[in-house]
């Protein structure tokens, strides 16, 4: 397909995210051939000076088809989330000067470390961290468990996203860094929120903060603060009480220990596509569950109790393959979708739950970000999966030790950084048992927990809070909708969330995932980073997640950037 975008300049992107690795991380060493031009995933430390960047900017990214635009050597975000390698790891220095051959015949006959390695196994069909032997080139040392590296490698992505954080634009401080758009955090409530923590903590944190607590599994203090919160905002059917609760630093490590304590390896979870992507990381990274993405129907067929007909379909695809599915996952209010979901709909994922015996987790940490929006008059409030009382509401049996709900402080509480979240579960004393053997690996801190704690109890603060972070967002959401909509670009309806989903593929008029990585690329590498719907696992190509929950200049310095690479300049009146 051809681009309608004039003029046809053709853009070669600078590879913005190929920077230097973080500390930390080993530093990509080119192997010979990859030194050569060959096509192996290794970041070339190549950087963007202002001038370049400036001039990058000048031209309108050209669409049109090409051949080379998926090309493994284009490295970006993208290419990491599809096609993580180990090969962005560094060769050992004494295997990097020579030629290799496939299956690192020649590092094995060069000294007594490599005997440690006999006969290796043929790569597994299921990794992308590559064959033991593979990982040989790369590693002499003593043996790994293949717990851990028979999974995903999440080193590129890693290597990619700190080289982003570290770049990022500031007015002052960096002025030619990158705009971040594609990561869901709210800086509207910034300063609100510096004088609520420093005051909470210093008025608040005790010499018992020093210990390790009163409970391994978070403390009385918290336990007690989030369920009060819990019973007063999410209306639950059953009052939650202070035991229902694990909390632990941050829902990513909640998720990852709940899952880890529901399923067994190789076991799957059904959940409604497009879906928030950190899934993916939290839930297979040690858990090594599969995640079946449900392609429901898109815009408001997604949010119907319908919707659940084509979780019927996977499910029964998912027992023809043999592969056993334990749980479902919804995420309400959705990410990336930003809505929230009907009690009728939630009604019927606790139906089919029932009826099909999975657990069902529900997301929620988008809870009380939801706002106003005037284009979407037919949006429903939030509700709470903890609200229903399925038996009663659907005069059928619902056995609640199968529900479990979480929620945090990162995104309601505009504190990703503060890494607080919590599992609610009313009604399964066994799970909670079982976390409470691992819970103290990922305990909160007592700053963290002083702070929260002390923003739950204000009572009359936090309402005050709320409010003013959900009319923020419904302003910033207003801001960031006129501007896509003056330029005819499509924005799905939402309420809830930092992000709004838009459609550049529907004006810039493509709908393959070359052509979606492209955009993504030369903005990146333009100065402003926003999420590829691919990303999500979303099913048609050309959609992207954009933040509008930063602050207002550091949104217009993105948008003109993105109008400028795009091309989308507002229509005349
Ligand atoms: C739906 C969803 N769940 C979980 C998380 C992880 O949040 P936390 O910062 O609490 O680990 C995120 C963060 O973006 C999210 O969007």
């Amino acid at each position: 397909m051809t681009s309608s975008i004039a003029p046809p300049i053709r853009h070669r992107p600078h590879t913005r995210l190929s920077l230097q690795p973080p500390a930390g991380l080993p530093s990509p060493i080119p192997s010979p051939t990859q030194a050569k031009g060959d096509s192996c995933f290794v970041p070339s430390l190549e950087t963007v000076s202002p001038t370049s960047a400036m001039s990058a900017h000048k031209h309108i990214i050209d669409l049109g088809d090409d051949a080379d635009c998926d090309a493994p050597e284009n490295n970006t975000l993208m290419s990491c989330l599809t096609n993580m390698s180990l090969s962005s790891l560094p060769m050992p220095p004494a295997l990097g000067n020579d030629e290799d051959d496939d299956d690192g015949q020649r590092g094995r006959e060069r000294g007594p470390i490599v005997t440690r390695f006999p006969k290796p196994p043929s790569p597994r069909r299921s990794s992308v961290l590559g064959s033991r032997a593979e990982q040989r080139r790369i590693y002499l040392g003593p043996k790994l468990s293949d717990r851990a590296t028979g999974g995903p490698d999440a080193g590129p992505l890693i290597e990619r996203f700190s080289c982003l954080f570290r770049d990022q634009y500031d007015c002052k401080a960096n002025p030619t860094g990158i705009v971040s758009l594609g990561v869901a955090e709210n800086f509207l409530m910034e300063k609100e929120c510096l004088q609520i923590f420093k005051l909470g903590l210093l008025n608040n944190f005790l010499s018992s903060d020093l210990s390790y607590g009163d409970s391994l599994w978070g403390s009385r203090r918290i336990n007690k603060a989030l369920s009060s919160f819990y019973n007063e905002w999410f209306d639950p059917a059953e009052e939650v009480m202070p035991e229902h609760l694990i909390t632990g630093v941050g829902c990513s490590a909640v998720l990852d220990q709940l899952f880890y304590t529901l399923m067994d390896e190789g076991e799957a979870i059904l959940l409604a596509a497009p879906y928030y992507t950190g899934f993916d990381r939290d839930l297979i990274g040690r858990g090594r569950v599969q995640l079946i993405p449900v392609y429901v129907p898109e815009g408001d067929g997604g949010f119907s109790p319908s919707s659940l007909d084509a979780f019927e379909v996977a499910l029964a695809q998912c027992e023809k393959k043999g592969v056993i599915v334990r749980a479902v996952i919804v995420c309400n209010p959705q990410n990336p979708l930003g809505r929230t979901y009907s009690r009728e709909t939630l009604l019927a994922y606790a139906k089919f739950c029932e009826e099909k015996d999975l657990h069902l987790v529900s997301d929620e940490i988008y809870a009380l970000s939801v706002y106003d929006n005037p284009h979407f008059p037919h949006a429903v409030p939030f509700t709470s999966m903890l609200s229903l009382d399925v038996a009663n509401e659907l005069g059928c049996e619902f056995d609640r030790a199968r529900l479990h709900v979480v929620h945090g402080m990162s995104k309601d509480f505009c504190a990703n950084g503060l890494r607080v979240g919590a599992l609610i579960s009313q009604n399964n004393p066994l799970l909670l048992r079982a976390m409470a053997n691992t819970s103290m690996l990922m305990k909160i801190s007592s700053p963290a927990d002083v702070i929260y704690s002390s923003l739950l109890t204000d009572k009359e603060q936090l309402h005050q809070f709320i409010e003013l972070n959900r009319a923020k967002l419904g302003e910033a959401h207003a801001y960031i909708r006129n501007w896509f909509e003056e330029r005819g670009v499509k924005v799905a309806d939402s309420n809830a969330g930092h992000f709004v989903w838009v459609d550049l593929g529907g004006k810039l008029k493509f709908r393959d995932t070359p052509r979606e990585k492209r955009v993504f690329q030369s903005l990146l590498d333009g100065g402003v980073y926003i999420a590829p719907g691919t990303a999500y696992h979303n099913k048609t190509p050309g959609w992207y997640r954009v933040t509008f929950s930063v602050s207002r200049d550091n949104l217009q310095v993105g948008l003109a950037k993105m109008e400028r690479i795009l091309g989308l300049y507002p229509h005349p009146k």
